[in-house]
């Protein structure tokens, strides 16, 4: 989804500029755009495509005469309001070119308002909702940048993550949020801001997170920081340690494939220092739970999108089973709009790698404003919903690039399952069986080095189905949501049409699509309920399709039911989801690379969804 830039310092702005876009490419983007300030004329230069198309429109003299400026923002967009194009790319200007600014987010008033101003002779150039900024920026305008901006914004409805430069301040940027994210990275004599600290961590560790309604005037290293109403505020300065190297491929050919073969040590990152081994119990202190608090808890609702909601289905099972706690697993966009029933006792679960993404950030406001005791799962430290929930527990993955999620997803599950054995601990599981609940779960990250070690022989049976133009994959208990996270990777990265469907569901409808040419890959490891996915696979081999097995290392019997087998190592229900999904990781990734498919960021698919 859109990327902000903005810098003002001593480096070259084209190239500062440039490489923090790139840094924000696996948001998944359109067009991208830059805009310069030097001796108050503002230059743009925008292109449709990749960051590259606009590095090549930029000429080596264009590049010398930016490189002047000192002061600039930048924007990969993501189309919402009007198709990719150049008029519609970011930054947008007024027409006197005296204020320039990118925007994430929508605004959703920006026809009433854009009506408005072509009444007051303003002339438009695009069809976004962002471009009405500037010119009511304009509007608002009295010789004060801050408060014209702050004027502005409070004319809008919607949300924003915003900078702006004009060319009355040359020593100025404005920079404010509304429900999407800003950062401000502090370095020695120079300002980065960004909508995601991926394009910051390599120029310091150093940022502010600003919160909804604040906004910040930075002029030359000086940082004043309001809220809208003109208010001075203070933010803390928090240190982030992402290492920058780990935002770069080290050698992999694409970041997917580099975070699938990470997941060894992220996991063991997301269990480290969680677990007590003599009490048999998950510690995580993040979640700020008395033993009074995790007993009074009698229902969990947990609230996600995408990947993080399927992580979120495995969660269910781990409360049901471990803990007895009625769970409920929602859509976060259905929470938000539903009335959902919060009592006294229900705990509310927000899982979100990026913990920006908007449904899943509505769901947790609509939860806390109906009192409910709210905590996430999130991989971003510092993003918002850790943020407003105040609890939680980070999944310490390092940052995940690769638009389709990988090992934030293993490490939800293995947070979700420290989770509870904490609650099931502090109810009627023992504490033998939670100490062999936790050897289990250290023994997770060599699980997945086994089926890593094993990518080679998945690849192959990738090569084999790769042009398949429809798939299914079947599971039950555990591995159900397994076999809809398979499905929903395979589609994403490789655009073949992919179903999860619950092993005993398929003879309600999906079978009548079975056929030769419609290979069925079934969640068979050794967990109970194998015996009935057995029976499952007969049926679609009956209808001739040819079936890939998942099943545990030495179960010989499986061969007699599959055409195709991936192996995964023996090891309980409860762990399994992991190892498993870690093969069907590898077999999209190979599936997509046969297919000479843009792997890491795929088609139309955003990294965070900060729009509805
Ligand atoms: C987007 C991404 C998915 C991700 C989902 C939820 O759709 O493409 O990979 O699972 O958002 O993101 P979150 O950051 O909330 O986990």
């Amino acid at each position: 989804m859109c990327g902000i830039v903005a810098y003002t310092g001593k480096r070259n702005i084209i190239d500062t500029l440039i490489d923090g876009l790139r840094r924000l490419e696996y948001r998944g983007y359109d067009s991208a755009g830059i805009a310069v300030l030097d001796k108050n004329k503002i230059t743009t230069v925008k292109s449709v495509g990749k960051v590259q198309s606009l590095v090549d429109k930029i000429t080596p003299a264009m590049k010398k005469e930016l490189s002047k400026g000192k002061i600039g923002i930048a924007h990969t967009r993501w189309a919402t309001h009007g198709i990719p194009s150049e008029p519609n790319a970011h930054p947008h200007l007024d027409e006197k070119c005296r204020f320039a600014v990118v925007h994430n987010g929508i605004i959703e008033n920006y026809a009433l308002i854009k009506e408005h101003l072509i009444g007051k002779g303003h002339k438009f150039l695009s069809e976004t909702d962002t471009e009405v900024l500037p010119h009511l920026i304009d509007d608002c305008y009295e010789g004060d940048l801050l408060q014209a901006v702050a004027a502005a914004l409070k004319k809008i409805n919607g949300t924003f993550g915003i900078a702006v430069i004009s060319s009355e301040h040359p020593e100025q940027i404005v920079t404010a949020r509304k429900g999407s994210p800003i950062v401000i990275g502090v370095g020695e004599n120079e300002t980065i801001i960004a909508s995601d600290i991926s394009a910051i961590i390599s120029y310091t560790d150093k940022v502010i997170f600003l919160n909804d309604n604040d906004i910040a005037l930075i002029d030359k290293d000086k940082i004043d920081l309001r809220n809208i109403d003109n208010v001075p505020v203070s933010r803390e300065i928090a240190h982030i340690d992402w290492d920058p190297g780990s935002a770069e491929k080290g050698g992999f050919e694409h970041f997917m494939l580099k975070e699938i073969f990470e997941q060894p040590d992220a996991i063991a990152n997301a269990i480290r220092g969680r677990l007590d081994e003599s009490l048999g119990t998950g510690t995580l202190s993040g979640l700020n739970l008395s033993a009074h608090d995790l007993v009074s808890v009698n229902r969990i609702i947990i609230a996600a999108c995408g990947t993080s909601l399927h992580a979120g289905m495995v969660g269910e099972y781990f409360f049901e089973d471990l803990a007895d706690i009625p769970t409920e697993v929602e859509q976060a966009a259905e929470f938000r709009y539903r009335n959902p029933i919060i009592n006294p006792g229900t705990f509310i679960l927000a899982i979100s790698q990026s913990g920006e993404t908007a449904d899943t950030l509505a769901a947790v406001r609509e939860a806390i404003q109906k009192g409910a005791t709210v905590a996430g799962i999130c991989n971003v430290v510092g993003s918002t919903i850790p943020r407003e929930t105040g609890r939680g527990v980070y999944l310490h993955a390092g940052p995940e690039i690769g638009v389709a999620s990988t090992k934030a997803f293993t490490c939800q599950v293995a947070v979700l399952l420290m989770m509870a054995l904490k609650f099931g601990r502090s109810r009627r599981l023992s504490r033998q069986t939670g100490i062999e609940l936790v050897a289990e779960i250290k023994r997770i990250p060599d699980l997945v080095r086994k089926v890593i070690a094993t990518a080679k022989d998945i690849e192959k049976v990738a090569k084999k189905y790769a042009q398949a133009k429809d798939f299914f994959f079947i599971g039950r208990g555990y591995l159900y949501p397994v076999a809809i996270e398979g499905a929903l990777k395979l589609k994403e990265i490789s655009y073949v049409h992919a179903e999860g469907y619950h092993a005993a569901e398929l003879k309600h409808g999906p079978i009548a699509l079975l056929d030769e040419n419609v290979p069925v890959l079934a969640m068979a490891n050794n967990i109970p309920g194998k015996d009935k996915i057995i029976g499952n696979m007969q049926e679609c081999k009956a209808r001739k399709s040819p079936v890939i097995a998942v099943a545990t290392e030495g179960d010989e019997e499986i061969r007699k039911h599959a055409d195709d087998i991936i192996w995964v190592p023996e090891c309980s229900q409860y762990t399994v989801p992991i190892p498993s999904v870690v093969a069907l990781q590898l077999l999209s990734y190979y599936i997509a690379k046969e297919r000479g498919c843009s792997i890491d960021q795929p088609r139309n698919l955003a990294k965070s969804v900060t729009v509805e």
